[in-house]
């Protein structure tokens, strides 16, 4: 593998909300030299949130509705983090974020161990088999009992969690680790958040050397625990932890830059080099010297008063250099990549080049969708990007019926941009828009009127769950004539049966065998 694709390593943070991935990120940019002092990451955001009121709801919130990807050096390694939507109504999204990554960070709060959205992502990332590395944050505070931390993971997680660090008093007490994998103490610092801790190399915990630092009480506890750990635990096996059977955990403080560098060492040794990637009809290898890449997210509106669009592209294969002709699967057509982006932390800088495990941000006008995929030829397809039938339908009507077309173009760009499923059904007039969440129907409302200043109305229907229908020609359209009541199509003119309950889904089950109804779509 040429070395530039191995040094990279492209990961996501998932965490339940406050506990500490924004803080977190922070502080793998400021040591990945992204960013100069603390606090910027916010200052940042704030800034970009101000442009429109769609941000300043995400920020009242305190959610993040969009995701971004940023890179950075760190020691030898190239980082690429694709920040991942913290709110539980925004799951879908997530899902296909992380389609692109190779690695999860998972941050837990020491306080409150595994949290509901934590478990819903990690059960994401166990989908794919992706490794996980777990850092446990806010050991500054009171926490609790480490052990009880670890057998929670393992137990509701069910993976196996090995320390790479392990912590020295809690709370008050808190005074910093015990480095396992390099016999090293660390000491924060609380009185400078922003220093890194001192870091003591030892030769065991016997070394007398620790007593200098570490008081007799704390230092008889921590022997006993690091025994009982080493007897108790499994050991670090770095096949194991690649493979997604076991998880490694270090015990930090985000706020205080405590054990973060550690966890950063961590990803770079321990986590993945780029991975291949599932297509149809082969898989891509990473090191392959033709470019692939596939969309996983679209943006719109990223800017309100230029239409644009930016296709988040993950490179597959290959070396990608500006001005490079790829060829659009879907469309079977060539296409000039000539302004593609790359996020340094949160500004956007002209990608000269990228490899295999980066990120680029396309601009386009609405030929790129979720899914698609990007050759220097051949006619590969990626897979594995799923669409979710919604959870909530609600019908949306133009504040002005005369606008009726402009609503139709604005919900065509949601919908390509998959941030909503829409419908249209074929009685009646209107459009049935599907969500995950509730929120969602606020954000698109909010949308809706501030990118195409057009004041829309959601109102619940009759309906509250979707499935795509699939078989033979005959078969869809026999259905499609006897439930026309029930039927819409999609944004990609796709039939879809509304359904009212589960008895509409036994019926047509039972009346209509040879077709199928499907609660996922792959994008494609
Ligand atoms: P999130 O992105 O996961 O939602 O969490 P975020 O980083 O925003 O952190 C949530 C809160 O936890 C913030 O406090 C943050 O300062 C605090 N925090 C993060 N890391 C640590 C840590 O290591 N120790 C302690 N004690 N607190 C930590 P806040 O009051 O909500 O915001 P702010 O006033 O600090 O900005």
């Amino acid at each position: 593998m040429p070395p530039e694709i191995q040094r990279r390593r492209t990961f996501a943070i998932i965490s339940h909300p406050d506990a500490g991935k924004t803080t977190l990120t922070e502080k793998f940019l400021l040591f990945g030299g992204a960013i100069q002092m603390a606090g910027q990451v916010r200052a940042k955001g704030e800034a970009r949130r101000t442009r429109s009121d769609f941000m300043q709801m995400e920020k009242e919130r305190g959610i993040s509705v969009s995701a971004s990807a940023m890179s950075f050096d760190y020691k030898r390694y190239r980082f690429n983090l694709v920040d991942t939507p913290g709110h539980s109504d925004f799951s879908e999204d997530t899902y296909r974020t992380l389609t692109a990554v190779d690695a999860a960070v998972m941050v837990i709060d020491g306080a409150k161990g595994v949290e509901s959205q934590t478990r819903k992502l990690f059960e994401v990332c166990r989908l794919r088999d992706l490794p996980i590395l777990t850092f446990c944050n806010k050991m500054d505070r009171e926490s609790r009992d480490t052990f009880e931390i670890v057998s929670e993971i393992q137990e509701n997680l069910a993976i196996d969690v090995t320390p790479a660090s392990w912590p020295i008093g809690t709370g008050r007490d808190f005074l910093g680790a015990y480095d396992l994998l390099h016999d090293r103490i660390e000491l924060m610092d609380r009185a400078d958040r922003n220093r890194v801790a001192e870091s003591i190399q030892i030769d065991g915990l016997d070394d007398p050397r620790i007593e200098q630092y570490v008081p007799a009480d704390l230092l008889a506890r921590l022997r006993e625990e690091v025994e009982m750990a080493r007897g108790l635990l499994p050991a670090f096996d770095r096949q194991s932890i690649l493979e997604g059977h076991m998880t490694p955990i270090w015990f930090g403080s985000a706020i205080n830059s405590f054990g973060v560098k550690e966890l950063m060492d961590g990803i770079g040794e321990y986590g993945p080099e780029p991975q291949p990637q599932r297509a149809e009809p082969r898989e891509v290898s990473p090191e392959e010297p033709s470019v692939a890449g596939f969309v996983f997210k679209v943006q719109a509106n990223m800017d309100p008063k230029h239409r644009d669009r930016v296709a988040f592209v993950r490179l597959a294969s290959g070396h990608f250099e500006r001005g490079m002709k790829l060829h659009h699967v879907r469309a079977g057509k060539p296409m000039s990549i000539t302004n593609p982006v790359l996020f340094l932390a949160a500004d956007r800088e002209l990608a000269e080049e990228a490899w295999a495990g980066d990120i680029i941000g396309i601009p386009n006008h609405g030929q790129l969708r979720i899914g698609d995929t990007l050759t220097e030829g051949e006619p590969l397809r990626v897979t594995g990007i799923p669409s979710f039938a919604p959870e909530l339908l609600q019908t949306v009507r133009a504040g002005d019926p005369l606008k009726a077309k402009h609503l139709e173009k604005a919900l065509m760009q949601f919908a390509e941009e998959g941030a909503a499923k829409v419908f249209k059904p074929m009685i009646g007039s209107g459009f049935i828009v599907g969500v995950v969440g509730q929120l969602q129907f606020e954000v698109l409302a909010s949308r809706i009127e501030l990118e195409y200043g057009l004041p829309v109305r959601f109102e619940s229907t009759q309906f509250n769950s979707a499935r795509w229908v699939s078989g033979p020609k005959d078969a869809v359209e026999d259905l499609v004539s006897k439930n026309k009541q029930h039927i819409a199509h999609d944004n990609d003119g796709d039939v879809v049966f509304l359904t009212r309950l589960q008895w509409d889904i036994d019926r047509v089950v039972r009346d209509h065998p040879q077709v199928r109804l499907t609660a996922t779509k792959e994008m494609m």
